[in-house]
């Protein structure tokens, strides 16, 4: 599947950030200057997160935590725990194909994972962008039995978290950043099953002046810094949401897992993760802009070189990862062929090369995955000696957008590009 256009979403971003600084941000009653100050903006959002529907919760399976953040298993060999979190390990994905098994696939929540009943679950469609303006508490609503019956889409997308690669602030250029410290492994590729939430928005009713749709998750409120943020949620152009966006199933031939939003979520290919709300519940469409604070406080790059109020998030930055531990053993005396992957918010992957300790060379891309997601690539290495030694990739998309040894700092530590420096140990 190709990637829409990236600058899409820079576009969309810059326009609501204008619009934001002009003062004419007042959808749910909150004023810029109040929502700018994090304490302000309690009372606000949280009398917003007030009205909400009641969220069904099933029992947890036999053998799991229904305390724990995560409710998969976190099998030390696939999965590395990050608070709430939890990353892909690289080398779990050594002989696996072109997705991500569910299994392995990174986790972001930024509260629980919910456990929801899905006979209970409706998606509610609510707002002034659809006829007859339907309220928050009498919404068109959808059971997933009826988003089942209508005509199903599958697309292969990646998802990937706008701070994947932050530890290498820190670790690489001695300029850390706040935030999960994430390695390379909060990215992942799926194949994903549902129906485009554009056939549901037109099926509630979308009116011809709807301008923003903001999909709304049914975890817990996020609270951060003493301030209670209400329900994830972010807001999507209208445009977007009727172009490639699904309200997906399914991941990788499966029913949704509990930790990617069952029973559904939304997916929108080529966009930061957190557009991907899920367990979603609650729709807003609207005739006039939406804010939220993922896309005012965060998800914006703020430091030296950026705008006051943070600039534009526009698309992923290029990265490429080794399919390999860190600190891995290499054999001596022998051939080794390595993997990775490499891949970009801006388009497809155009070249990737690597240095093994001898200079850079190109690596050998894998034919089936070009303008894929994702690029899967191999190099052969015969390692010289015994002892530590530095593997190293870096990769250009079709935009011409490459990685730099350094990547350049923003506060909150998103868009890692920098080539990483993989440690390996020949014995
Ligand atoms: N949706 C809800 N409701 N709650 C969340 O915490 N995290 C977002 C997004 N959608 C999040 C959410 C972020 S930051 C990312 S990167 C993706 O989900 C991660 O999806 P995954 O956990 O399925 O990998």
């Amino acid at each position: 599947m190709s990637r829409p256009p990236s600058s899409e979403e820079a576009d969309h971003d810059a326009r609501r950030s204008r619009q934001w600084l002009a003062g004419q941000a007042q959808g749910a009653g909150v004023a810029r200057d109040d929502l700018l100050e994090l304490g302000s903006a309690m009372a606000a959002l949280t009398a917003a997160a007030a009205e909400r529907d009641p969220v069904a919760v099933a029992p947890a399976p036999v053998g799991v935590d229904p305390g724990a953040p995560i409710a998969k298993p976190l099998l030390p060999e696939l999965l590395r725990p990050l608070e709430t979190n939890a990353e892909m390990r690289w080398d779990a994905m050594a002989g696996q194909g072109y997705v991500v098994p569910n299994d392995r696939f990174f986790v972001r929540n930024h509260t629980v994972t919910p456990r929801l009943d899905a006979r209970a679950w409706r998606l509610r469609l609510f707002g002034t962008g659809l006829r007859d303006a339907p309220t928050r508490d009498a919404p068109v609503e959808f059971t997933l039995d009826e988003l089942r019956r209508l005509p199903a889409e599958e697309s292969t997308a990646l998802l990937e978290c706008a701070g994947n690669g932050r530890r290498y602030f820190a670790d690489q250029q001695d300029d850390p950043a706040p935030g999960v410290a994430w390695d390379l492994g909060g990215v992942g590729v799926a194949r994903w099953r549902g129906v485009r939430l554009g056939t549901v928005l037109r099926l509630a009713g979308l009116t011809d002046d709807a301008v923003d749709v903001m999909p709304e998750g049914l975890d817990p409120d996020y609270v951060t810094g003493g301030a209670n943020l209400g329900r994830v949620r972010r807001p999507l152009p209208v445009a977007k949401a009727l172009d490639d966006v699904l309200l997906a199933y399914e991941m990788n031939g499966e029913p949704l897992p509990a930790d990617h939003g069952f029973p559904v979520r939304v997916v929108v290919p080529g966009w930061i993760g957190i557009s991907s709300i899920k367990w979603v519940g609650p729709v807003e469409v609207s005739t006039t802009p939406l804010f939220s604070p993922w896309n005012t406080q965060f998800y914006r790059m703020f430091g030296p070189g950026h705008p006051v109020d943070g600039g534009v998030l526009g698309a992923q930055s290029v990265k490429s990862a080794f399919e390999l531990a860190w600190d891995a053993r290499v054999p001596a005396d022998a051939e080794v062929l390595l993997h990775g992957r490499s891949w970009s918010g801006a388009g497809p992957i155009d070249r990737v090369e690597v240095d093994t300790g001898d200079g850079w060379r190109p690596a050998e891309l894998v034919a089936a995955d070009r303008g894929g997601p994702w690029q899967r690539w191999t190099a052969v290495w015969r390692p010289p000696a015994r002892g530590r030694w530095t593997l190293r990739a870096r990769a250009t998309d079709v935009t011409g957008a490459g990685q730099p040894d350094r990547a350049t700092h923003n506060d909150l530590g998103y868009l890692f590009d920098g080539v990483v420096r993989h440690p390996v140990t020949v014995v």
